[in-house]
């Protein structure tokens, strides 16, 4: 080989690994964002992004004396991509904290990387109870169906609901909506006539809902996972469900803001259970809406959203209690114990859990403004993850 073809053989070698091992940067903090981008669940990616990036917009980009840098990947709602992104964002771009997780498959796939290379991992969207469980490193921002069913299993039967059909999504977060729901509803006098499951991956409602009309129960309990909640609602008014003195309710995943505004009038009076909604009447959340919109074309911010929003202030305040001491352990325990206000309300990162402890306030859909939204009308306060007592 001559001078120059050696030089050139160089060259190429060390840019082919510089494009795979960045440099580790002590003043650079790298937030791995892996996120449904595309897929079933894109529209928790779009929401979560675009809060990520508000946040930042909000709080500078410099903490502690570090640059933070976002790192966002689409994993296409694929669990086993969601996890070969998570190992090459550690092993390449030594992130320091890997977040987002749209589905709770995504983040059991990606728990174990968490564990072996010690980073913390902020679940902003997933909301199976064990999720936390899976890795010691996970911090989890988002909610639990357990919280939100557990709250509409009080206030069903209180409220002339007394027989009930569910009708979930056949994966982690529908068995949890449908075990805590049913358990509490119970508990209550109530009864359930029948326990229908969908498949996650797109599911055909209407055969179901043929089903439940004819057994006329009071309600229909809903859980699906954000997005998928305008499908269901079209159906159930097609099927002229709420006409044949049939009630919807769920947790409030089906009356998900993203879509809410589109639903149309038959959403109207809709009660559900949730952790967030846009129409929260605090200062902060006001703010954060206008701010959300103003950035993003007018979007309206979902649960996914807050999310994303309070995962970037955990992260964010950890990296500035911690200083970047102790790497990920460091911030991990920096992480635990955050109490704060969120446009959701408070809300307080348990220690021994690393889960997150919020309010859960039961909504009825109506008209404020001219948009339909879900109007909170009770709150039950620092609710726990009832997941984690059993
Ligand atoms: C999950 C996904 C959702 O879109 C949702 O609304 C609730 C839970 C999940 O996969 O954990």
């Amino acid at each position: 080989m001559n001078k120059n073809a050696m030089f050139r053989a160089t060259a190429l070698a060390l840019v082919a690994l510089s494009a795979t091992y960045s440099i580790a940067d002590d003043n650079v903090f790298k937030i791995g964002l892996i996120l449904p981008m595309t897929g079933q669940q894109a529209s928790t990616g779009r929401q979560i992004e675009a809060a990520a990036r508000l946040y930042m917009a909000q709080n500078g980009d410099t903490v502690a004396g570090k640059k933070i840098q976002l790192i966002v990947k689409d994993d296409t709602t694929i669990p086993d991509v969601t996890k070969r992104l998570a190992q090459e964002l550690v092993v390449n771009e030594k992130v320091n904290v890997l977040a987002g997780f749209g589905i709770t498959p995504s983040a059991l796939a990606t728990a174990p990387i968490a564990t072996q290379s010690k980073t913390p991992m902020v679940v902003m969207a997933a909301a199976t109870s064990s999720i936390t469980q899976a890795s010691p490193y996970i911090v989890r921002t988002s909610f639990t169906l357990a919280q939100a069913a557990v709250a509409m299993g009080d206030w069903a039967p209180k409220n002339g609901i007394k027989k009930v059909v569910t009708l979930v999504s056949d994966y982690g977060p529908g068995i949890d909506a449908e075990k805590y729901f049913i358990e509490r509803l119970l508990l209550n006098g109530g009864q359930v006539t029948e326990s229908l499951r969908v498949p996650m991956r797109s599911p055909d409602f209407a055969p179901f809902l043929q089903k439940v009309r004819d057994q006329k129960p009071d309600a229909l309990f809903v859980f699906v996972p954000s997005g998928a909640g305008a499908a269901v609602m079209k159906q159930f008014l097609e099927r002229g469900m709420d006409k044949a003195g049939i009630k919807l309710i769920g947790t409030g995943d089906v009356t998900d803001d993203d879509q809410l505004n589109d639903m149309g009038d038959g959403a109207l009076n809709v009660v559900t259970s949730h952790h967030y909604s846009a129409a929260h009447p605090s200062a902060m959340n006001k703010k954060f809406v206008e701010a959300f919109q103003k950035a993003n074309k007018g979007m309206r911010p979902n649960f996914m959203a807050v999310g994303g929003y309070d995962g970037m202030r955990v992260i964010y305040e950890a990296l500035r209690a911690s200083k970047g001491l102790g790497a990920g352990d460091g911030l991990l325990a920096s992480m635990k114990g955050q109490i704060f206000e969120s446009p959701r309300g408070p809300m307080f990162i348990d220690s021994q859990t690393r889960d997150v402890v919020h309010n859960i306030y039961l909504r009825k859909v109506q008209r404020q403004d001219g948009h339909l939204h879900n109007v909170e009308f009770e709150a039950i306060k620092d609710v726990k993850d009832p997941g984690k007592h059993k």
